[in-house]
């Protein structure tokens, strides 16, 4: 049956396509959820799924973890075989994951027409594997939904057709404001015996930061003297986790009192925990985006940003990869001085709608 293919892989998909599905049931849009199983560990994935009320994907791929090559490869030859038997009319990706260039690449070729949603976003940084899936997939794409006016510019300077760009909007704070009344009623601050509002809540998973044993050896000596000014969270991703272990990284920060180390968090448990943190310090895409949304400062553990109107407009402060640097950032913002709050254009809860809106205009399923 003709349908939308909307596929999410990775943990920074769900909270994309969640609002998306939702709307499309309510307006009788046919959408079926691909999983292409990415990201597998239940605490990456499995538990998005009850937090964002997503119902059971339509069908698994099953991948898992391997170089960008054979997960790439992987993803597309199992889409491949999806697309094949259940002939969906387009296929919808999300975000700049390897999910979404391998399933935009595959639905080019079989001709399935491709949307990308949260299309435009640029670092102008070409080692960043998420830079080259971001362009790749916009120019594999028929339909491109932005979030920001600055992903319009950047499409039009790359010579996109202005009818195939739409400004819809920041569809992840659908999510975000879908789940703040669940975050309230979390217990994760009890768990971790911390009190809202005083700590500083700490995400850090991009390769440039976590796979080298030189930028770990800085992010634990920085870590340690935050940690003797504030409490600090850290939730680990897998990747980091793994990393710190093998360079002897995890056990200094296991020692240390007033840091504390979790698995990674779900969807609402997170969301309470960077609402009501005093500030956020990240090298994540996503967390740029709804510190901005909530009002809370951030500080990006990057040279770039794929995300600027998160400076310009919003809470972000990009403070690069240098100890002194991200040191004396951090003792501004805990000294007081707070950047101010301005919420983005279209970041308003109703990006989804205009989303279903654009789709039932463009296509006859
Ligand atoms: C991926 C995305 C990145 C996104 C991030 C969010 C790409 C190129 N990168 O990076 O854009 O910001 O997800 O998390 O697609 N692993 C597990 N369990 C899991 C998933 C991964 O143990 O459920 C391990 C893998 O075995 C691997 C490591 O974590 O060793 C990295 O996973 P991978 O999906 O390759 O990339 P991420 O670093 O998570």
């Amino acid at each position: 049956m003709s349908h939308i293919a909307v596929i999410a892989g990775a943990r920074p998909n769900f909270m994309k396509v969640a609002p998306f599905l939702r709307e499309c049931k309510k307006q009788g849009l046919p959408a079926r959820l691909v999983h292409t199983g990415q990201h597998y560990d239940k605490n990456m994935s499995d538990v998005f799924f009850r937090d964002l009320e997503i119902d059971e994907p339509d069908a698994h791929l099953e991948v898992g973890s391997g170089s960008h090559a054979v997960q790439t490869a992987q993803v597309m030859m199992k889409f491949e075989d999806y697309c094949l038997a259940q002939k969906p009319a387009w296929t919808l990706v999300v975000g700049d994951v390897n999910s979404t260039v391998a399933c935009s690449l595959v639905a080019a070729k079989l001709g399935i027409k491709v949307c990308h949603l949260e299309a435009g976003l640029r670092s102008r940084d070409w080692s960043m594997p998420e830079e080259v899936n971001r362009v790749v997939t916009d120019r594999l794409s028929d339909l491109l939904l932005t979030p920001s006016r600055d992903g319009d510019e950047n499409l039009l300077a790359e010579g996109v057709a202005p009818e195939k760009i739409h400004f819809v909007g920041n569809i992840m704070i659908d999510s975000l404001y879908h789940a703040l009344p669940a975050s309230r009623e979390s217990i994760i601050h009890e768990q971790l015996g911390i009190e809202p509002g005083n700590y500083v809540l700490m995400t850090l998973h991009r390769p440039s930061n976590v796979d080298g044993e030189a930028s770990l050896t800085r992010l634990n000596e920085i870590i340690h003297e935050i940690a003797s000014q504030a409490q600090v969270v850290l939730p680990l991703h897998p990747r980091t986790r793994k990393n710190m272990e093998s360079f002897g990284v995890l056990s200094k920060l296991e020692e240390l009192s007033n840091c504390i180390l979790t698995e990674p968090a779900g969807y609402i448990d997170f969301l309470a925990l960077s609402s009501r943190s005093k500030f956020v310090m990240t090298d994540s895409g996503g967390l740029q985006e709804e510190t901005t949304a909530l009002g809370i400062p951030c500080l990006t553990l990057r040279e770039n940003t794929e995300r600027p109107i998160t400076i310009t407009e919003g809470t972000n402060r990009l403070v690069g990869t240098s100890k002194e640097k991200i040191l004396s950032a951090a003792y501004e913002v805990l000294g007081g001085n707070l950047p101010q709050k301005k919420c983005p254009e279209f970041w308003d809860g109703k990006a989804a709608e205009r989303c279903v809106e654009i789709f039932q205009r463009e296509r006859a399923l």
